[in-house]
């Protein structure tokens, strides 16, 4: 194996970041990228390198850059590359990845870097696009921004390594920037560090996030109702689906909560929608019965248990990033605001009834959160 220090990390965004970065994705994607490592020492040691173009390279101007706001220059060569993948950002022809760059750049100087974090990007369609390019320093990893070149594949799922035509265009990347001197083809010690964010710089307040935004029930409508009261701190979390329609608007899951809410007044006779949160597709929190009053989906534990339920059937598919990260965020949410006992136990909802909710695909991954039992 030839040496080639190759970092692997994962910058955690509070937006595109939306997955937590599992224990099993870490290892699927680390695998991922360690056949990508070994593949690439098998092609510079076979002497394969031969192209000297990076194939179908995408220039700032090409996807609408804004104008850049970096001026430390990087000197070449640098000894180290890392590379990092930025979950949410899944796109798979130019005109996506395009759009969804020019976000990231926007997003990335909102968040007061000097322009989009990554010297270069690579899409699952097999194009690399330039991000700050070969002479400036990103800003992807705090104390290695001015000795390394930092390449991010575009998403990737969960689970899922980069397509064939990323995996090959990273290949064609790397072996151009070692043709032409960007990056050292000698610095001996391959160095690879698993995909925990342990290189990620400390951001500011992100040690403890703030509650997400929950849509209150005067906002979508809500008719008046008298449940019973929770046993707080609850010592249960329970995720459910609605195993019915879905919305990804604000407007359309407003108005689907109201529907929900009638369903189980009129159909079921309930007291109440019988969620304590429902989470949309828009990445929203809606509030059912909320903190202090009982769900009635969950028999045996509504007053004991939170209940949280994504809108939309997940057995197939599972809820989206946004909405993933928005019910994460309100368990810890609770547990801060002792809501939750922090030592909570995470269930579905076929764990305390004959059900098929929460649906395979998100059964599937509400099992990797912390604090889950079956
Ligand atoms: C790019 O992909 C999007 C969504 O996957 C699709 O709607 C669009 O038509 C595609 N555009 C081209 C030019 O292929
Ligand atoms: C990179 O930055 C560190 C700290 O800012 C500095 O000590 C080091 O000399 C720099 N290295 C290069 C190659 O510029
Ligand atoms: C609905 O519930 C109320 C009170 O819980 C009860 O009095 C009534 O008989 C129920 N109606 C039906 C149709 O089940």
């Amino acid at each position: 194996m030839l040496p080639w220090p190759l970092v692997v990390s994962a910058l955690i965004l509070p937006v595109w970041g939306v997955f937590s970065w599992e224990k099993t994705q870490a290892k699927q994607m680390s695998e991922g990228l360690q056949q990508l490592l070994g593949s690439i020492s098998q092609f510079l040691e076979k002497g394969k390198l031969g192209r000297d173009d990076v194939l179908g390279m995408v220039s700032r101007e090409e996807w609408g850059a804004k104008a850049i706001g970096c001026s430390s220059k990087l000197s070449r060569p640098v000894n180290i590359l890392v590379i990092h993948h930025v979950p949410g950002l899944e796109c798979h022809n130019q005109t996506v990845c395009s759009q969804k760059l020019q976000e990231l750049q926007a997003y990335h100087s909102r968040n007061s870097w000097c322009d989009v974090a990554y010297n270069f990007l690579v899409g699952d369609d097999g194009r690399v696009y330039e991000g700050v390019g070969w002479n400036v320093q990103g800003s992807h990893d705090q104390g290695y921004n001015n000795i390394s070149l930092g390449i991010a594949f575009f998403g990737a799922q969960e689970g899922h390594s980069p397509s064939p035509a990323a995996l090959s265009a990273m290949k064609g990347l790397i072996s151009y920037a070692v043709k032409k001197g960007h990056l050292s083809p000698t610095h001996i010690q391959p160095l690879l560090v698993k995909s925990e964010n342990c290189l990620v710089p400390p951001r500011k307040g992100s040690q403890k996030k703030a509650c997400p935004h929950i849509v209150p029930r005067s906002a979508w409508g809500a008719r008046e109702s008298h449940c019973p009261k929770m046993t707080l701190p609850a010592k249960y979390v329970i995720i459910l689906h609605t195993a019915g329609r879905t919305c990804s608007q604000y407007n359309e899951c407003r108005l689907l909560v109201r529907d929900l809410q009638s369903w189980f007044m009129d159909r079921l006779n309930a007291s109440d929608i019988g969620y304590n949160f429902l989470v949309g597709q828009d990445g929203g929190v809606y509030e059912g019965v909320g903190w202090n009053h009982q769900g009635s989906r969950t028999d045996g534990y509504n007053d004991i248990a939170l209940s949280i339920t994504f809108m939309g059937v997940f057995t197939g598919s599972s809820p989206n990033a946004a909405a993933l990260e928005a019910a994460q965020d309100l368990i810890q949410c609770a547990v801060d605001k002792e809501y939750l006992a922090p030592n909570y136990l995470l269930m579905g909802h076929s764990d305390v009834s004959n059900t098929l909710s929460p649906g395979q695909a998100l059964y599937n991954i509400i099992r990797t959160w912390p604090h889950f039992k079956h």
